[in-house]
């Protein structure tokens, strides 16, 4: 039975005019919250919601994502704005529905555009008769790129003053106010030179590639910190208003948005963050900003990031200028500032040239480099934090008033805090008084017949090295013990080790610490915890020296050195080689030392640098863990390192929490120790790349390899 004209005639009717498609001439209206275009499966809507950055009731026409924005036509508007597909094919927001003149348009009257639809990606498609998109949103990007959207060097996102854009050399910028690049990272200048339509890509899965037409394959720029992971998961790529770019995921059923990776790591280096004159420091865990000294104040009380003022302006204070000292300071220098204002000058002219200059601001960077920065334009971004040894100067009107605090919030609550400071202050010293006077008195009485009293601390050091507590070492002694820091075994990431053999004519390993910033009683007390972590396969701590700013510890000295000396270099180059049997002890003892870290011993302990190079072999080939619990020692509120070690070259041991900001558990680890164990197996470092692993980086390549069943391709 063949079908009756008149149904086929419905049916043709109907797919013509489908369900998506969006007539000329309809409208949304802002004061119907029911009013929206919405994709076929209804994952995506284009409506008007609430500005979330405002904290006003605007309304904004957005297309969303469980109330997640990722494209907005125009500014703001009132309530009783509408968003009209016109009959000329324009698409305009208008601020009412009688108003000619639109806030935003598309600009596409009269090319021919016959209707709109939203499509499952979040595409917003303006299309002629024949359904080729004549405009969409994904072409005209406002802040966020979605999966499947492209991003050339003709698009630019933006975000208040910041802009974000990629290179014709592929290389990734983030830009304030047009002018100032604080972010510029990309492909290296072998990589570059060639291309020719660099295309930036958010993978569904959460890895941001670039592709172009001189390359065999996309390269992997960044890995969202759960890429790859399963479920209904949107991930997209914002420029945030505070100027860093991130790849946010969302899960549909949970309606949680998170962070997943961050171009920035950290938050202060991006330029302008805390307007003019403000400075960016860390509280506990949050970028907070403030003003240099009492010299100045907020522009806005209400929002920090709006940046300060001097109280008094120059112009003013003719002949009364001075310099306001700020120590661990800096203002941020960026291209193409940088070229203009670094000189080779010393603290003292880099303070008084500035005073006598044009110039506003200046910064001594004391970090061995020599380098002065002379701020000569209007606009300055300051960084203050304990660890940059960088000193400024801004030009105030004299009198230059105290800045105790960088970034206090008022007056008042500092006198108060100050004099919280002075009554913790008297009570403890009191207590401590005490306590010395009652310890002293026990003390004697206890030890008042006693005709040994003079040996015991000697026999007490002996007692300790022997029950395995830790020996304390005078600065003298290893000095002695290592002949002068002769015999350098090696670099860590927390300082270099030396070989010692100490007063009993045991070997040790000596390692000298660097950057710890902790105080002597800290530092004490994590090696009291390190050197309670006894384990069959983790190095002992044998003592420890602190003296003034020397920190160092002594370690059991392992005969054959780390593992990377066995993987990496060729048996014919090292005469060294590792049996299969060799290396399963290695890999087993490894992750045995590892659990006993994470679930076994009192104080679990992250470690946090698990790769080769922190693996010792002992004489019989026993793998023992090294390093632990110093990543405990490093300041932890020191944003610094944290962006140093992930600019380091162990990268690729670190697991995606680190790069994204994310709280780093025993997983991270977890991570570390799978990429050792497919070092081990293969004898190659899991980021190398080469022709062999088809320009993809070993651990992912080899992961390829390990779905097709080629096993002997990863092994080697
Ligand atoms: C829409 O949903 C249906 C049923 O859940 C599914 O089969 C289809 O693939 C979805 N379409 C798109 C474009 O995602
Ligand atoms: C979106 O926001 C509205 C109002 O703020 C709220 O009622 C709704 O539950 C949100 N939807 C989701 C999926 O979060
Ligand atoms: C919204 O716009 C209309 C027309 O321009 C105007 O009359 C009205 O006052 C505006 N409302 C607000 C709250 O600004
Ligand atoms: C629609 O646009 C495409 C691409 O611009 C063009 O090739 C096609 O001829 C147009 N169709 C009509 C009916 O104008
Ligand atoms: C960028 O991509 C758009 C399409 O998304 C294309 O029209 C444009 O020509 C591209 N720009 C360059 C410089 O290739
Ligand atoms: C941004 O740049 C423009 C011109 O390049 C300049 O007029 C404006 O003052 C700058 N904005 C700030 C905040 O410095
Ligand atoms: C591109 O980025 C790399 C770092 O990733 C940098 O070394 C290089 O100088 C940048 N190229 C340009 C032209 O800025
Ligand atoms: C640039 O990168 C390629 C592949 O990532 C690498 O082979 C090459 O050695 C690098 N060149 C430089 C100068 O770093
Ligand atoms: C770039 O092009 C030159 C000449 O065409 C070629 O020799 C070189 O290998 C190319 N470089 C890359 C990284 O493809
Ligand atoms: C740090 O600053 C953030 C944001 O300003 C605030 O929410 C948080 O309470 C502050 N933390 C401390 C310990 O002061
Ligand atoms: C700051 O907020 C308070 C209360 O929210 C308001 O009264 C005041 O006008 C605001 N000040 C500025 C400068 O916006």
């Amino acid at each position: 039975m063949t079908p009756s004209p008149l149904l086929l005639h419905l049916f043709l009717l109907i797919s013509a005019v489908s369900a998506a498609d969006i007539p000329l001439g309809s409208t949304l209206y802002a004061s119907d919250p029911n009013s929206k275009w919405s994709s076929p499966n209804d994952t995506f809507a284009l409506a008007f919601t609430a500005d979330p950055t405002s904290s006003a009731r605007i309304l904004v026409a957005a297309i969303t994502y469980n109330n997640i924005s990722i494209w907005q036509a125009g500014s703001s508007t009132n309530s009783s704005a509408v968003l009209r597909l016109l009959p000329s094919g324009d698409l305009q927001l208008l601020p009412t529905s009688s108003s000619t003149t639109p806030l935003w348009s598309s600009a596409t009257a009269n090319i021919g555009v016959s209707a709109a639809s939203l499509e499952e990606s979040g595409n917003f498609i303006l299309k002629n008769s024949s359904g080729a998109a004549l405009w969409s949103t994904f072409d005209h990007p406002t802040d966020t790129v979605v999966p499947t959207q492209n991003l050339n060097v003709s698009h630019t996102l933006s975000s208040g003053i910041y802009s974000f854009k990629i290179q014709k050399n592929g290389n990734l910028t983030l830009l304030w106010n047009s002018t100032i690049i604080y972010y510029n990272s990309g492909l290296n200048s072998t990589m570059n030179s060639n291309l020719t339509n660099p295309t930036l890509n958010l993978q569904g899965t959460g890895i941001l590639t670039l592709s172009d037409p001189t390359l065999a394959t996309p390269l992997d720029l960044a890995y969202s910190s759960d890429y790859a992971e399963e479920g209904v998961i949107l991930r997209f790529l914002k420029l945030d208003s505070d100027g860093n770019l991130r790849i946010y995921s969302s899960a549909k059923d949970s309606g949680t948005t998170n962070v997943r990776w961050a171009a920035v790591s950290d938050q202060c280096q991006v330029y302008g963050f805390c307007g003019n004159m403000g400075i960016c420091n860390y509280n506990d865990t949050y970028p907070v900003c403030g003003c240099p000294s009492e010299n100045f104040e907020l522009m806005d009380p209400n929002d920090s990031r709006k940046g300060c003022k001097r109280k008094v302006e120059l112009l003013d204070c003719p002949g009364r200028e001075a310099m306001l000292q700020l120590d661990h300071a800096m203002f941020l220098t960026y291209q193409p500032e940088l070229a203009s204002q670094v000189f080779f000058v010393g603290i003292s002219p880099c303070r008084l040239n500035c005073l006598v200059g044009p110039c506003i601001a200046s910064t001594s960077l004391a970090d061995g480099s020599g380098l002065c920065y002379l701020k000569t334009s209007e606009f300055v971004s300051g960084y203050h934090s304990p660890a940059i040894p960088s000193t400024s100067f801004v030009k105030v009107c004299s009198p230059v008033m105290p800045n105790p605090s960088v970034a206090s919030a008022s007056g008042g609550t500092r006198t108060r805090w100050r004099l919280t400071a002075w009554l913790v202050v008297v009570v403890v010293v009191v207590t401590l008084l005490g306590l010395v006077a009652v310890e002293g008195g026990l003390w004697l009485w206890c030890f008042r017949n006693s005709p040994k009293f003079g040996g015991l601390s000697a026999q007490y050091a002996l007692l300790e090295y022997a029950s395995g507590a830790p020996v304390q070492f005078s600065y003298k002694e290893l000095l002695k013990a290592t002949k002068g820091f002769k015999e350098k075994l090696g670099a860590g990431g927390f300082g270099a080790v030396y070989r010692g053999v100490l007063a009993n004519r045991a070997v040790a390993a000596v390692k000298q610490l660097e950057g710890i910033e902790q105080g002597e009683k800290q530092f004490r007390m994590e090696v009291a915890t390190i050197s309670s972590t006894h384990h069959l396969n983790l190095v002992r701590l044998i003592g420890f020296c602190s003296e003034g700013r020397h920190r160092l510890l002594v370690y059991e000295f392992m005969k054959n050195g780390s593992l990377d000396n066995f993987l990496f270099t060729s048996a014919e180059q090292s005469g060294k080689h590792l049996n299969w049997e060799h290396r399963y002890n290695i890999a087993l003892g490894t992750a045995r030392g590892i659990t006993y870290l994470h679930e076994e011993c009192r104080d679990c302990i992250v470690h946090c640098d698990i790769k080769p190079e922190n693996i010792l072999l002992d004489e019989n080939y026993h793998a023992k863990v090294s390093d632990f619990g110093l990543a405990k020692l490093v300041n932890p509120k020191d944003h610094r390192y944290r962006t140093l070690t992930s600019v380091r070259g162990t990268r690729g041991y670190l697991a995606p929490e680190w790069l994204a900001n994310l709280p780093i558990t025993s997983k991270s680890d977890v991570y570390s120790y799978g990429m050792v164990l497919l070092e081990i197996v293969s004898g190659r470092r899991n980021f190398e790349v080469s022709a062999e692993t088809t320009h993809k980086k070993f651990s992912v390549w080899a992961y390829e390899e390990l779905e097709k069943g080629n096993f002997e391709a990863i092994c080697g």
